[in-house]
């Protein structure tokens, strides 16, 4: 059930890290279900089917670092002419992530939004996933009030009703003002460190029922027990527990039912244009050779409200087709 997608440009050999990959199908692999057979012509060819020559993005444990990467059907999706490889590729994982979250563990509907008012809390509304969860929680109709800092103009753009801004030092008051009389029942908290949860979870009241803080990383903190922390991840849809250093991500059978209807939703939300907007992109120079330059960015928190994107191609030695 795998693709072979060559990401954007391509060249000699290559890496085997990174998750978010945008490129050219080359090749279909064995056991794909959504090939399109060379019989068919595109006229009445389904638009969900994958052949050499499509225009994709996808999302995967590993592999997007290389000329060539092998990404499973599941997670790889059409993308349109009017998005540029460059900006495809910020959309894979963080928006899968942000979805897992909205709609897998908060339990909002796909196809149909919310019909009474209500609000969500995105703590890191301007983060990669932390606007994608802004953009799906728009889309469901929630009204969202984003914390954000720096980024708190993108946080803007991606649909925030409110950005209140943590560097002010009255995050939580300005929160509550915000909510007045409404009874927070969830949040999403896409930074998950340096006690954003706790912070979060003292919005919420005891006496309310469901409640639920989506986290994005396991928690480093005691938390309030009245609340539910649901992790998302993208690793709960392939069919297979997957571990990163002492953590587990279960197989989650139901997530990887819902990727089947969500990857051609996004299809089709991209095709529609202005549903999602893609994350904004900085080419960082150097193709591969500029990773060590984009972990210093941001280790020194250079990076704000952008996603670093590496041409492939670039790299030294790496001779583009
Ligand atoms: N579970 C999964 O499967 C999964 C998938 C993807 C990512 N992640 C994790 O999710 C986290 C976010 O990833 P990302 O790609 O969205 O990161 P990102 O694009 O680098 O965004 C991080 C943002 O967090 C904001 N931030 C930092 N401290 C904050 C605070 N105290 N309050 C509010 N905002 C704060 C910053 O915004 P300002 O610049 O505005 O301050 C920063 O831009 C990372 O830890 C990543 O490893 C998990």
């Amino acid at each position: 059930m795998f693709l072979t997608v060559v990401p954007a440009h391509f060249g000699g050999p290559g890496l085997v890290q990174g998750s978010d990959v945008s490129g050219v199908v080359v090749k279909i692999g064995e056991g794909v279900t959504r090939a399109r057979p060379a019989r068919v012509s595109r006229l009445f060819a389904n638009r969900l089917q994958f052949k050499p020559g499509d225009r994709v993005a996808g999302t995967f444990r590993s592999g997007a670092f290389a000329e060539y990467a092998s990404y499973p059907e599941l997670s790889t999706f059409h993308i349109p002419g009017t998005l540029t490889f460059e900006e495809a590729c910020t959309i894979p994982l963080g928006l899968t992530t942000a979805a897992m979250g909205i709609y897998r563990r908060l339990g909002y509907s796909l196809d149909t939004p919310i019909s009474e008012p209500k609000s969500i809390v995105v703590w890191g509304a301007s983060g990669s996933v932390g606007q994608y969860a802004v953009q799906l929680a728009k889309l469901v109709g929630l009204r969202v009030i984003g914390v954000a800092g720096a980024g708190a103009p993108v946080a803007k753009i991606s649909g925030c009703d409110v950005v209140v801004d943590y560097r002010q030092g009255q995050t939580l008051a300005q929160i509550k003002q915000v909510l007045g009389d409404e009874q927070l029942q969830h949040g999403f908290d896409a930074v998950s460190e340096n006690h954003t949860t706790s912070q979060l979870a003292s919005l919420i009241s005891p006496s309310t029922k469901d409640a639920k803080v989506v986290m994005v990383l396991h928690p480093h903190e005691p938390l309030p027990t009245h609340i539910q922390y649901p992790q998302t991840s993208v690793f709960s849809i392939y069919g297979e527990e997957v571990r990163h250093g002492p953590n587990v991500v279960p197989a989650m059978p139901e997530d990887t039912e819902f990727a089947k209807r969500f990857f051609p939703a996004l299809e089709g939300w991209l095709r529609e244009g202005g549903k999602i907007i893609p994350n904004k992109i900085t080419i960082v120079e150097g193709g591969l050779e500029g990773v060590p330059e984009g972990f210093r960015r941001m280790r020194e928190k250079e990076v704000s409200g952008e996603k670093l994107v590496f041409r492939i191609a670039e790299t030294p030695g790496v001779e583009a087709h």
